[in-house]
């Protein structure tokens, strides 16, 4: 399994993780792979606290942070992020935020109570809210690789990136988008498949992945969306990739953040059960149906904004979710895979990435077995 991807970052498997989860992100990487810790909801004070934490629980290995600088997004000209919440939110409709509180309201979900800090709603959508997240990142020597998603990151960040030493990786759905990656300087594109967790695009993982890889050639290419077995990792080897980028595989592992109402929701899902909506973003992510989901559809639904400003309308749902998960089971915002379908039982990390590396083997020894003896 060892690609020269292995060797510029110093793992043993071509393993990606992308958590949310510092927990998850340490013990991924200790175990061999690389995990990549999701910034988008820290600001740069909350994201140093996770990166020392990392820091001392990875050993000497190392790990990646990913931001997410879209290539379009409402307010992308204004530079100070004080005066680009204020203006975003004065482009919010009431109509909007009444619908979201009143789907909340209809199921019972509380309402935060009074002293209990709002979480900003601008998150790290945004260049002028992820810089600070790269500079704070660029700081821990044992970050080795800056991921970007929605868009091809800005010239002068890969150029910052670069000058620490780091590789910069970048996520894409088409060929084109791979293309503007390598254009740009981008030294390993993730090729995410429609089936993915989160945001994703139409084209689906078994034709997305070797297009990309012939195209970038001899960029490598981590095949992501869709895997949660040592078997698709053959397959994407196979296909060509240097490695794989998985998601939706490490929520449910035990070090994993997710309360267990919504772990419940994961772990009962199956593989029809998602949907790809823009009702909690703006852009089309994939998450679980459910009531939030289908209301948003409803013809009686304001249509959603564009990101941010769909998810500033979301963000207080997204907190009360997250306090009040039990309550808020059927309109939770659940982002996840089609791979969910496979995703019945919780394990540890390290026994997630011991499976993976034997069902490998098994994999290619059955390939392997096929050749005609000679
Ligand atoms: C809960 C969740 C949140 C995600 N958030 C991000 C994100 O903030 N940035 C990012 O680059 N990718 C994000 N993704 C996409 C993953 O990085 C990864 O590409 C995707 O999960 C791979 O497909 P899979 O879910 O089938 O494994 C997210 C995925 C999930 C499941």
């Amino acid at each position: 399994m060892r690609t020269e991807i292995c060797d510029r970052l110093g793992i043993e498997f071509p393993i990606f993780a992308f958590s949310h989860c510092r927990d998850v992100v340490a013990a991924v990487s200790k175990a061999g792979g690389l995990g990549v810790l999701g910034a988008l909801s820290f600001n740069a004070e909350q994201l140093e606290v996770e990166l020392k934490w990392i820091d001392e629980h990875v050993g000497d290995k190392p790990y990646g942070v990913d931001i997410v600088i879209p290539g379009k997004y409402e307010g992308m000209n204004e530079l100070d992020p004080g005066k680009l919440e204020t203006r975003l939110r004065a482009a919010i409709p009431a109509r909007h935020r009444e619908f979201a509180a009143k789907i909340l309201a209809d199921h019972g979900v509380p309402e935060l109570p009074p002293d209990e800090p709002r979480h900003q709603e601008l998150l790290g959508w945004t260049q002028v809210t992820a810089a600070p997240q790269i500079e704070t990142s660029l700081r821990h020597k044992k970050v080795r690789l800056i991921a970007n998603a929605l868009g091809t990151p800005p010239k002068d960040v890969i150029r910052q990136i670069h000058g620490a030493g780091l590789l910069v990786g970048a996520l894409c759905g088409s060929v084109k988008h791979a293309l503007d990656h390598k254009g740009a300087g981008v030294d390993i594109i993730v090729a995410q498949g429609a089936e993915a967790g989160g945001h994703t695009g139409e084209i689906g993982s078994v034709v997305l992945w070797p297009d990309v890889i012939d195209a970038v050639a001899p960029t490598p290419v981590l095949a992501a969306g869709g895997i949660a077995s040592g078997r698709a990792i053959a397959a994407a080897l196979a296909m060509g990739a240097q490695g794989v980028w998985t998601g939706s595989l490490w929520l449910t592992v035990q070090e994993a953040d997710v309360p267990p109402a919504q772990m419940e929701s994961y772990l009962k899902a199956t593989n029809k059960d998602t949907v790809r909506s823009r009702c909690w973003t703006g852009k089309p992510c994939r998450m679980l149906r459910n009531a939030w989901t289908d209301a948003w559809e409803d013809p009686s639904a304001p249509p959603p904004l564009d990101l941010p400003l769909q998810f500033m309308v979301a963000m207080d749902a997204v907190q009360r979710g997250r306090r009040y998960a039990e309550q808020a089971k059927n309109v939770n915002f659940n982002p996840v895979g089609q791979v969910v379908g496979q995703l019945n039982t919780v394990s540890s990390v390290k026994q997630v990435m011991y499976r993976l590396v034997q069902e490998y083997f098994k994999a290619a020894e059955r390939l392997a077995s096929l050749m005609p003896a000679d």
